[in-house]
């Protein structure tokens, strides 16, 4: 290590802390100006003497689908990362992992949300639910059942995250147009095309509800 580097690491952070702050690939302005005044106040809180996280496993309590969850992870590991291949909840994909395509989709203390673009200790706190947690025992949730009911998929691997987002729609509106329900889904893609079916799913349920 050059003796630049054992600067900037007493000073609590480094050229690889500050590549894993960024995510891989391009380094853009925005993220620079993004990254850097979190880098200072890495450094300060370093040199205050206050506790800097990681780049070890730290532990963490997670709060998903009502069951509390207490691992140790690694500052930089998502909440996706971590649900699929520490605590076996796959229904949330792993696509994009760039927080484009929605099939990570889960609901974080009510609203969706990317699992990919959200790290693991950044959600401690909160009630995380995933498309294991919607259905009551044998009971499908009413948007599951109205996929099913209008065969709202063909290869599936989009559709537990489309299933959240129309899910957090209905929440809020159980009689949602479909102009709303289209807004609620517009960052979910299904490369299988099978938007007709969602949206007849997302009609079914609107009458079901009485709208
Ligand atoms: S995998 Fe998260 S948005 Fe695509
Ligand atoms: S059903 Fe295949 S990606 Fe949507």
């Amino acid at each position: 290590m050059s003796e630049h580097n054992v600067g900037t690491e007493k000073r609590g952070f480094s050229r690889r802390l500050f590549l894993k702050g960024v995510g891989s690939g391009v380094v853009s302005a925005s993220a620079v100006t993004t990254v850097l005044p979190a880098l200072e106040q890495s450094a300060a809180a370093a040199s205050s003497g206050s506790e800097v996280l990681g780049p070890g496993p730290v532990p963490v309590r997670l709060q998903i689908n009502g069951v509390e969850h207490s691992l140790k992870v690694e500052p930089r590991e998502t909440l996706l990362e971590v649900m699929r291949n520490r605590l076996d909840l796959t229904g949330p994909k792993l696509v994009c992992d760039m927080g484009s395509c929605g099939a990570c989709t889960v609901h974080v203390d009510g609203k969706p949300a990317y699992s990919c673009m959200l790290l693991a200790i950044q959600v401690q706190g909160k009630k995380i639910t995933t498309v294991e947690g919607l259905a009551q025992g044998d009971q499908l949730h009413p948007v599951q059942q109205a996929f099913v009911d209008t065969d709202a998929m063909q290869c599936g691997f989009c559709t537990p995250g489309f299933v959240m987002s129309m899910a957090a729609v209905f929440a809020h509106n159980p009689k949602a147009s479909l102009e709303e329900v289209k807004q609620g889904i517009a960052g979910n893609i299904c490369r299988c095309g099978t938007y007709s079916q969602i949206f007849e799913a997302a009609e079914l349920l609107r009458k079901r509800n009485g709208g």
